[in-house]
């Protein structure tokens, strides 16, 4: 891959070659490369980043000289950023076997810089330690921003500058929230581009970075029998399905700002809705998918109020546990109206999709944890068979469900004879259940982006015009919630979310899956 270098927008290019090297997976031609994890001493660095980077060293996935710098302004050595990073790893692809000594290896590979998210002189003095250690070379950096919105610009801004006289290519990660509504998230894309060119922000949505999301344009795009089907003539509805067992637990601050529109559907139900919708891209590049999947996007019409459902949870005692409600959790506002649960339905205004409702549900503190893309047909015209099902329905439609998670898999719904001398029909599934079929264990959705990253390849990540037509869809929804202060239906702890969400779907005769 061709990148074009140059640390930043202040430095001097320096074109660099990564090439893969096919047989070990390494990125061969990379002298080094720095991850700087900002904000290391957080939940995410915690939970994903660091596991996602020591799985990939695992199976040499990462250049052969790299170093991982913890910065956040929580006082550590680096030997006590090894004890909490050893506490969260494990050993991914084969649990049985005893990966120490790379994990050793690994942690050996870890530091750790404390300095305030404001200070170009805590930065330079990073800058100074990793030119130690990169002894001179060119050498690449990865700034992954693990750490609240409000503080992305300044540490852009002192990160970079502190970069600016290093040899190789510098990249930001930016973590999600981009943002409130339109006007915030085109301020923050303007307060980036003043740092940094648009090739090396990566604006990341984890969500693209999934095994089945990555893999719906490959079932959409290299199977004869899907393609022909997928438009408003054969598909009458299509539900994407979020839910959560579990409450904002220890997040009800950063929570209750934000909800879960702009939590969960304005970012992670909105791509895989544009990658299930766009028009067939001129190729894999990065741009041409990028391109379809705005083109769609801003083909979607404006959200009516009275096509949204908002719920937030209630407490809930069963037996002798009381699973508390949203508003109990201290960090949330007293009276909050923050929705933990929406529904709504959108439509695409354009040839393929005109009238196909695409109904969206996400909800925390539900009675179970999936997110599944269901694509229901329409009627088979004339059918012979109408009245011979062994259940009440006169006839059922084909329906293909997308498990993104757990327990992945990709299921169609058939209409079967029952075998016997009667003609009973009953439907069946076509399994593609991923942990019957292949033994490899699915990698972390983490894994897969931070090599990307590492790679130069932008398809899995947000460019910023996509990112101004996934707001312009919501924002007017949001300020109107928020002007008209509408109330959210309550619904008990572990439920399946407010009573409203299934009129909601049943007038447009869908039921939820
Ligand atoms: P944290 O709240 O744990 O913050 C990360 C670190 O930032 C903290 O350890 C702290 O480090 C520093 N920090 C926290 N609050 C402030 C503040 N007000 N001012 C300055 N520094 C602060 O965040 P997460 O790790 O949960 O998330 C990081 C980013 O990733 C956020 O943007 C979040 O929205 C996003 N994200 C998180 C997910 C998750 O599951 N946690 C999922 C998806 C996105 P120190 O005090 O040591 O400087
Ligand atoms: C994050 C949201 O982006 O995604 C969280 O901020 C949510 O609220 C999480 O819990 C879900 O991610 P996953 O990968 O666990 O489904």
């Amino acid at each position: 891959v061709e990148v074009e270098g140059g640390p930043n927008k202040l430095g001097s290019p320096s074109p660099i070659t990564l090439a893969k090297d096919e047989k070990s997976g390494l990125l061969a031609n990379v002298s080094s490369a720095s991850i700087i994890i900002v904000g290391a001493s957080g939940d995410l660095a915690k939970k994903k980043i660091f596991p996602a980077l020591f799985a990939l060293y695992y199976e040499n996935c990462l250049p052969k000289q790299f170093t991982v710098y913890g910065y956040a302004r929580s006082k550590m050595t680096d030997s006590e950023l090894r004890d909490m990073v050893s506490r969260t790893l494990s050993c991914r692809i084969d649990k049985r076997e005893d990966c120490s000594e790379k994990m050793n290896e690994f942690l050996g590979r870890c530091f750790y810089h404390s300095g305030q998210y404001d200070s170009e002189e805590d930065f330079s003095n990073l800058d100074r330690k990793l030119k130690l250690q990169e002894g001179g070379e060119a050498c690449n950096r990865l700034f992954y921003l693990s750490i609240p919105p409000n503080i992305f610009i300044d540490a852009v801004r002192c990160a970079t500058l502190s970069a600016s006289s290093s040899r190789g290519w510098t990249r930001v990660i930016v973590e999600k929230p981009f943002g409130r509504d339109t006007e915030s998230s085109a301020a923050l894309t303007d307060a980036l581009k003043q740092y940094l060119e648009e090739n090396q922000i990566f604006r990341i949505d984890h969500y693209l970075g999934k095994e089945l999301v990555e893999n719906l344009s490959v079932l959409r795009f290299s199977n004869l029998i899907f393609e022909p089907l997928w438009s408003r003539q054969h598909i009458s509805n299509v539900q994407l399905i979020f839910s959560e067992n579990f409450g904002t637990e220890g997040r009800g601050g950063y929570f209750d700002s934000y909800g879960i529109i702009r939590d969960i559907m304005q970012n992670h139900l909105l791509q895989i809705l544009a990658i299930f919708a766009m028009e067939t891209p001129v190729s894999l590049n990065a741009e041409d998918i990028r391109n379809e999947k705005v083109k769609v996007l801003r083909s979607i019409k404006p959200i009516h109020l009275d096509n949204v459902v908002t719920g937030q949870y209630n407490s809930q005692t069963k037996g002798d546990i009381t699973f508390p409600g949203y508003t109990d959790d201290k960090t949330v506002a007293e009276g909050s109206l923050t929705p933990t649960f929406a529904a709504t339905v959108l439509f695409i205004d354009n040839a393929r999709w005109d009238g196909v409702p695409f109904l969206m549900k996400a909800g925390k503190a539900l009675d179970n944890r999936r997110t599944e893309i269901r694509v229901q047909f329409r009627n088979v015209p004339g059918n012979l068979y109408k009245g011979n099902f062994t259940s009440d329905a006169e006839e059922s439609n084909n329906e293909l469900v997308i498990r993104v998670q757990p327990d992945e898999s990709i299921y169609l719904k058939i209409n079967n004879k029952v075998p016997g001398l009667g003609m009973d029909l009953d439907q069946s599934n076509l399994n593609l259940r991923y942990a019957s079929r292949y033994s490899n264990e699915v990698p972390d959705a983490y894994e897969r982006l931070l090599l990307d990253a590492m790679e130069g390849e932008r398809r899995l990540f947000i460019r910023s015009d996509e990112l101004d037509a996934a707001w312009a869809i919501f924002t007017p929804l949001l300020r109107e919630l928020e002007e008209k202060n509408i109330t959210p239906e309550g619904y008990p702890f572990g439920s399946q979310g407010p009573i409203s969400a299934q009129h909601l779907a049943s007038r447009y005769n869908v039921r939820w899956g």
